[in-house]
């Protein structure tokens, strides 16, 4: 999620929404293109899309007027590691204002997920094998309906994690034009962190992160950050050496394949009760019926014909020498054989 424009999406959200439940389903479609169409046409306008309600779900992100949706390099995707190919590329990161803990200034329920803007400039994120430096922008979260019930984005080996975040990255070469960006196949570099459920206290920066969490009941709601917390203190728990790799997409519309996705294989373990904050206290809109903020992630899309990579299996070094050193134990139980002999 990329723009500002989430309170826009949300009205269009509610027109078409409104609409439908007083036509048949047919006549509703009609106007679901007419109301659409313009918006496809106009230049930086969002379409209005959602997670569950059928009219506007991912189901429906496929068709034209939500962007590139039904692509061939979209994500996320599910990560296989059988099929995993190694790539000495893939160096270690160097990260810029991660360990600062006055960068994080605003957080917001945007209707679909919660975000954190980061300051201007005080961010960035090279090597990794990434083209080149990329700026912070902001991290938002995907989550299900509770710790029991998961929502991360991307899967291993099948396996859907609690909650995962997302930290935005900016190719610096385009000096932060999001039009630009999002049309470069490598404009963004999103960093994935899988979140994982534990019944011990956890890290206190989430404790003091997910207090805000009260002041952000509606969507659009927003609170200044005054708490120093550093991104390093949410990240706690993770070599960030240990990842994978692969080139996809946005994974809200118009899901533009402009992304180097990064994927770390260590969980950041958050307290239980913190989680289950996110999906009891955050409402998608701001009516008095509104239904919680759950299960907001997209489901998995095809890998087609893309090669997940990460860094290679370790230490060629250590087999060839408990190779050499079983040799050398072969030899002395044949000389012995021979001594008896
Ligand atoms: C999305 O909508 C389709 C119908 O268009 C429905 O079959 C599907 O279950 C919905 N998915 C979610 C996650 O709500
Ligand atoms: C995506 O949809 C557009 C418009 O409907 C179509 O032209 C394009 O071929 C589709 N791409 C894929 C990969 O299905
Ligand atoms: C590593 O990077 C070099 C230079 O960009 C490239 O030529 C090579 O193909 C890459 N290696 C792999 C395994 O992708
Ligand atoms: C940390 O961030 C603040 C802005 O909130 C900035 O003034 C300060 O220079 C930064 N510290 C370093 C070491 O970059
Ligand atoms: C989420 O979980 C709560 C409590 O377990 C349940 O009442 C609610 O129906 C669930 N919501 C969804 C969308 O599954
Ligand atoms: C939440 O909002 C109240 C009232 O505006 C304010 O006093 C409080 O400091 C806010 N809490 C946080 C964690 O920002
Ligand atoms: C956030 O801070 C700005 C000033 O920097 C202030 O104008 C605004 O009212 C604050 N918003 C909230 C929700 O506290
Ligand atoms: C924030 O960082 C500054 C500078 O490194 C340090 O002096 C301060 O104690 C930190 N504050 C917190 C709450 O960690
Ligand atoms: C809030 O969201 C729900 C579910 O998407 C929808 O049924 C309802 O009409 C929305 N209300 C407003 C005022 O947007
Ligand atoms: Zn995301």
């Amino acid at each position: 999620m990329l723009s500002g424009k989430d309170e826009t999406t949300d009205a269009l959200t509610r027109t078409v929404q409104l609409r439908t439940k007083m036509m048949a389903l047919l006549a509703a479609l009609t106007i679901f293109s007419a109301v659409l169409m313009p918006i496809a046409d106009s230049a930086d306008a969002d379409v209005p899309w959602c997670y569950h309600d059928p009219i506007c779900n991912d189901t429906i992100w496929i068709s034209r007027p939500y962007g590139v949706c039904n692509g061939t390099r979209q994500s996320p995707i599910n990560i296989e590691t059988a099929k995993v190919k190694g790539d000495s590329n893939l160096t270690a990161f160097s990260f810029t204002g991660f360990d600062n803990n006055s960068t994080m200034k605003k957080i917001k329920n945007t209707g679909k997920t919660v975000k954190v803007d980061f300051a201007d400039g005080l961010m960035s994120v090279s090597g990794g094998g990434l083209p080149n430096t990329f700026n912070s922008l902001q991290f938002h979260l995907h989550w299900g309906n509770g710790s029991s019930s998961p929502g991360s984005e991307h899967t291993v080996d099948d396996k859907r994690y609690p909650m995962e975040l997302h930290i935005v990255n900016l190719n610096s070469k385009f000096n932060g034009d999001i039009a630009q960006i999002v049309e470069d196949s490598e404009g963004i570099a999103a960093l994935g962190f899988f979140i994982e459920a534990t019944n011990e206290p956890g890290p206190e920066s989430w404790k003091t992160l997910t207090k805000y969490l009260s002041n952000l009941t509606h969507a659009g709601d927003y609170a200044n950050i005054t708490d120093h917390i550093s991104v390093d203190e949410l990240l706690v728990g993770v070599d960030r050496t240990r990842y994978y790799r692969y080139l996809g997409s946005l994974t809200t519309p118009k899901c533009q394949e402009a992304v180097v996705w990064t994927v770390f294989k260590d969980t950041v373990k958050v307290n239980k009760d913190l989680i289950d904050l996110f999906s009891t206290t955050i409402f998608v809109n701001s009516s008095s019926n509104s239904p919680l903020m759950t299960n907001v992630y997209r489901n998995i899309v095809p890998t087609n014909n893309r090669v997940v990579t990460s860094q290679p299996a370790p230490a060629p070094a250590s087999a060839v020498s408990k190779t050499s050193s079983t040799v050398v134990l072969l030899f002395f139980a044949m000389l012995s054989l021979l001594h008896m002999g």
